[in-house]
């Protein structure tokens, strides 16, 4: 049975990967990592950030809403101590970075693009979009922006570019085709919904930060339709992300037309799912008597 994807230079084993900011080494105690797809890691941005104000995760029905806001040391110290800590890993090392605008993106990538156990860059476009010192929304909602940044990460490196995608948009494709166009090699889609929580004890917002993103099984349709739309209409490459829980999920993702899926939420749930989820694909195959992934991949009937 062949599971193979590839995604731009990157050649997968298998299309499982974990989502950014879900995942760590730690989960390294609960099954073998390495016989996931790709590991992607949690965003880092140029500078250390020290996040947002505590509580930064709450649960909600099928779902939780998290407000984390970037809390990472910095690219440098993932250059020199987090990479270090996941030399074990043989698998795909996929960076994830977000930046102020398209300098610091370019920046972020040159540094990464001398990392040989970085296989490729996740650009993280669900950052303020700060114009003449003037806040107008998120990168990812503006298509000029997500060509200049794509376009000028392209020129820093190599290595298989990736743009991740919010869903806080009129129409996803619209963005999803202005990255392809900047030249990079593929799409991830989605990041979370802007959501609120209340506690009607204290009648104050669940989280630190009032606002945080949604995530999980209640996403999950919403993100598959948005996956459908843009297979539909770029050439390159989509990865599935949104409230993947068991490897039905991520099949739906993969007939819509994804090479490959991240798992997100359910590893906080679950910390075994993404292994589940890739032997149960495993035994679904050989139960259809289908020999390639690859024939799952848009094969959608309507
Ligand atoms: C606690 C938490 C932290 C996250 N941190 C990041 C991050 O650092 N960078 C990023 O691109 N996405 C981040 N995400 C978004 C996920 O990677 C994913 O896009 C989103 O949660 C939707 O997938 P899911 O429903 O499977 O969780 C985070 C999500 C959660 C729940």
């Amino acid at each position: 049975m062949n599971l193979e994807v590839s995604i731009g230079k990157l050649k997968l084993f298998n299309p499982v990967m974990v989502a950014s900011g879900t995942f760590g080494k730690e989960y390294g105690k609960f099954f073998d990592i390495n016989l996931l797809g790709a590991y992607v890691a949690k965003t880092v941005t140029l500078k250390a950030r020290i996040g947002n104000p505590p509580p930064r995760v709450t649960e909600t029905f099928a779902g939780m809403l998290n407000s984390i806001g970037l809390e990472n040391k910095g690219v440098d110290d993932f250059i020199e101590n987090k990479l270090q800590e996941l030399s074990g890993l043989k698998i795909p090392i996929v960076a994830s970075v977000a930046g102020d605008n398209e300098n610091e993106y370019a920046a972020l990538c040159k540094k990464l693009d001398g990392c040989r156990k970085v296989r490729a860059i996740e650009l993280n476009l669900s950052c303020p979009n700060v114009r003449h010192g003037e806040r107008i929304g998120l990168i990812a909602q503006d298509e000029k922006a997500v060509y200049g940044i794509v376009k000028k990460a392209r020129g820093s490196t190599d290595k298989t570019l990736i743009a991740k995608l919010s869903p806080n948009v009129t129409d996803i494709t619209v963005i999803a085709l202005a990255a392809e166009r900047a030249g990079c090699d593929a799409v991830s889609l989605i990041n979370t919904f802007p959501a609120l929580a209340v506690d009607t004890q204290t009648f104050r917002p669940m989280l630190g930060n009032v606002i945080g993103g949604l995530s999980g099984p209640a996403i999950k349709p919403i993100a598959l339709k948005m996956v459908r739309d843009v297979c539909n209409k770029v050439r390159i490459p989509v990865v599935g992300i949104g409230g993947i829980t068991d490897y039905k999920d991520a099949l739906e993702f993969m007939i819509c037309g994804a090479t490959a899926f991240q798992v997100g939420t359910a590893n906080f749930i679950n910390p075994e799912a993404p292994i589940e989820i890739l032997k149960e694909i495993k035994s679904y195959l050989k139960r259809k008597n289908i020999e390639s992934i690859k024939k799952i991949i848009g094969s959608l009937e309507i």
